[in-house]
């Protein structure tokens, strides 16, 4: 009989998130848990939530209701909830959700295995206290999810920002960077591990160091790690354009690693609206930022993030939106209504707007953008790319990679290219992806 104890392990939200998951998932497998994928069969269910609109915190409820009803049926079950959720209730969704045992906050995954192993004893507990200080990232590791050619490496955390919609500083804390040192450590253990690529992850990677003095900034952080011998493409997300400095653009230019894609979320297009977001930029500004990256390296791929519907936002604003994203021609762009978030600034402000008309602005948001993303993958067709094989595809019937763009690409070829870079010419772009063949 099996009787490895066994845990699921489900993500919502951010990349941050997917990588607090990797660390879960080590620290539980440091007290006897090995993952499944059948919640059915789990001994612990652990939730990592979201809350950065009301849809993805309504998810996370949902799932817990199913999970009341597995554990009528098995008392023993251990369920956790984790993330952004977590941080904000805290101690009231204890008592909301009697059959949950523990609630851990954003900076609290070094006391989950003591939490577990007080849970399979019969204790309940909640745990959502800030560690302002850099020794939290020490306590984060090992990761627990082997095996990818590509990972995530944290280097800092929290957000000083306050735009005036957005949660996370809330529930993620202020700004604090990781020392370089134990980054680059950690990318040279990765690259001994077999991992090719790394996408060096935080709320705004562009303040890195900002408060650490004697620190590389972000610009020289890339340099160092790009100087990592196993290191074949490096990438970084997130990025604030009002914190975009030349330093970094030049980057684009003078680092071959770098790979010619940037995550630059504008948000509006419009001043009036970027003001009342307290986004720091003008969409003049904005758009001189992406003119000079694109400048630095001329087949950058740019993706972003939109919100419409924010309080206030008039017809006009919305169309200088369709504008900006005219003049960037995004490759991809993630865009959603503004949902209101109990705690920030603009959960106050007067919203007159009707539901409907926020949401027929979306759909014509996202019908351009349709059009544009096919249309700049078709440009593509006839150019030489590099893509970074991450494997099989999903059919099994050829390879699924990445170009330096960070284009969905499959192309023919042996599963031994796994993690390396392969020199292809395109010869289809189609909506969500690329087919290319190997030179
Ligand atoms: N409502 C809608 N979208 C939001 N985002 C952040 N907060 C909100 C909100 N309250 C979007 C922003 C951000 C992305 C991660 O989520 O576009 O860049
Ligand atoms: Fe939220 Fe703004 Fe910080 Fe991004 S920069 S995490 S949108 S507060």
């Amino acid at each position: 009989m099996d009787m490895q104890k066994k845990l699921y392990l489900e993500t919502f939200g951010c990349q941050m998130n997917v990588s607090d998951s990797e660390k879960i998932v080590g620290l539980m497998q440091g007290i006897g848990y090995v993952e499944t994928k059948d919640s059915a069969q789990a001994d612990l269910i652990l939730l990592n939530t979201c809350s950065i609109r009301a849809k993805a915190e309504q998810k996370v409820y949902g799932h817990l209701g199913k999970f009341k009803s597995l554990k009528e049926s098995r008392p023993g079950l251990i369920i956790g909830v984790g993330g952004c959720v977590a941080q904000q209730e805290g101690e009231k969704l204890l008592k909301r959700a009697p059959f949950v045992n523990l609630v851990f906050g954003t900076h609290n995954l070094h006391q989950l295995q003591d939490m577990v192993r007080g849970a399979e004893e019969g204790r309940r507990s909640s745990a959502t206290d800030f560690i302002d200080d850099e020794a939290r990232f020490d306590l984060f590791l090992p990761h627990g999810r082997e095996g990818s050619v590509s990972r995530f490496v944290t280097v800092m955390q929290g957000c000083d920002n306050f735009c005036a919609y957005c949660i996370v500083p809330h529930v993620r804390g202020r700004e604090i960077s990781r020392s370089a040192a134990k980054i680059v450590d950690e990318v040279r253990q990765l690259t001994a591990s077999g991992v090719t690529e790394v996408t060096l992850l935080g709320q705004n990677v562009n303040s890195y160091a900002a408060k650490n003095p004697g620190e590389p900034d972000f610009a020289d952080l890339l340099r160092l790690v790009a100087e990592i011998d196993g290191v074949k493409r490096l990438r970084f997300t997130t990025s604030h354009p009002k914190d975009m400095s030349q330093r970094l653009i030049d980057c684009f230019a003078e680092i071959p690693k770098l790979a010619p894609h940037i995550h630059l979320p504008a948000q509006s297009g419009s001043d009036r609206v970027l003001k009342a977001m307290n986004r720091g930029y003008t969409a003049g500004q904005y758009l001189a930022k992406v003119s000079a990256l694109k400048k630095a390296c001329p087949e950058i791929q740019f993706t972003g993030d939109m919100i419409v519907g924010f309080p206030g936002e008039t017809e006009a604003d919305f169309q200088a939106t369709l504008d900006l994203m005219q003049e960037v021609t995004y490759a991809d762009l993630f865009s959603f209504i503004y949902s209101a978030r109990p705690g920030t600034a603009a959960a106050d402000l007067p919203d007159a707007t009707d539901p409907a008309e926020k949401q027929a602005r979306l759909e014509r948001l996202q019908a351009l953008q349709k059009k544009v993303t096919l249309e700049r993958n078709q440009s593509l067709v006839g150019t030489v790319q590099e893509v970074l094989v991450e494997g099989p595809s999903s059919s099994g019937e050829c390879l699924f990679g990445r170009t330096g763009g960070n284009r969905a690409t499959l192309l023919d070829g042996d599963e031994a290219l796994a993690g390396e870079l392969v020199k292809v010419k395109v010869v289809e772009g189609l909506q969500t992806l690329l087919k290319a063949e190997p030179l």
